[in-house]
């Protein structure tokens, strides 16, 4: 009986509620420097939770909890879902969220506030930054939405099913909840974010800026 939900993916998805809000508060107050530090992490923490989903521990994998249109409509008919991962339509909501949260941070690597703070691919980005700049704020709706589907879901499946879904997330597992497969060392999941984290220094670093007219 090995964890569902390994250390990597635990850790991540508990840094998104608390980093999303930081970034909510931030980003309406124009704390941009913060701002932009902690989207970082969110970029480096969506991005290993995807490679983890190609490369990590077997239930964290897209392909073991991934499934096709006949499951989905199957378990929208009511059909119950017998899995231990997430559900038909829980696991395609799960690369909704972490796809909205790469594309949130990756917008704002080109957004500016037009006044003081321009992020540092605003002036690389040329005539896409204006575009991408906006995405930044027409995502954001969407990804709200989504969190609030999210947390109305698991709300849905506490009070009407009785399904304690939030202990196995943050324990890993429980009684009916496990996984049959050991889980891979959270070392690599270390590895992958740090080179994730080497390469969008790379790029904040190397992007050409503005030239300055003082
Ligand atoms: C606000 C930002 C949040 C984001 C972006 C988010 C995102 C995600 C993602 C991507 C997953 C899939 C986990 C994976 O396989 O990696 C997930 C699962 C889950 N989340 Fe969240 N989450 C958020 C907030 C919350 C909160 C506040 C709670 C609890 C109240 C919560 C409870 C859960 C639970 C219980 C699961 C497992 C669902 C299942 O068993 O299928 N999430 N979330
Ligand atoms: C997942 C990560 C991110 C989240 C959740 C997020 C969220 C937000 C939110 C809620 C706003 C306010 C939008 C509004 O006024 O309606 C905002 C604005 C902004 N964000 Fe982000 N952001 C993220 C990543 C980043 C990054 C990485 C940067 C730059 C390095 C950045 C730069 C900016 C800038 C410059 C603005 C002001 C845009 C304007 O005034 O039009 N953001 N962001």
């Amino acid at each position: 009986m090995w964890p569902l939900w390994d250390r990597v993916v635990r850790i991540i998805h508990w840094y998104f509620p608390v980093a999303i809000a930081f970034m909510w508060w931030s980003g309406e107050q124009g704390h941009y420097d913060w701002h932009s530090w902690v989207g970082y992490s969110l970029l480096v923490a969506a991005g290993t939770r995807i490679l983890w989903g190609l490369v990590g521990s077997e239930s964290a994998r897209f392909r073991s909890f991934l499934s096709g249109p006949s499951a989905i409509i199957s378990y929208l008919k009511g059909h119950p879902f017998t899995g231990e991962g997430h559900n038909p339509l829980g696991a395609w909501a799960t690369v909704c969220l972490l796809l909205l949260v790469l594309v949130q941070g990756s917008t704002g690597l080109f957004a500016s506030d037009d006044i003081l703070f321009e992020a540092p691919l605003a002036f690389w980005g040329g005539h896409l930054s204006g575009p991408l700049a906006a995405w930044h704020e027409i995502n954001w709706t969407i990804l709200q939405g989504f969190i609030l589907l999210h947390l109305l879901a698991i709300a849905f499946y506490h009070v009407v099913r009785g399904e304690g879904l939030i202990k196995a997330m943050w324990q890993g597992q429980t009684e009916t909840r496990f996984s049959r497969s050991p889980p891979r060392s959270a070392w690599l999941g270390l590895g992958i974010a740090g080179c994730l984290a080497g390469l969008l220094y790379l790029l904040v670093t190397l992007a050409p800026e503005a030239p300055s007219y003082y």
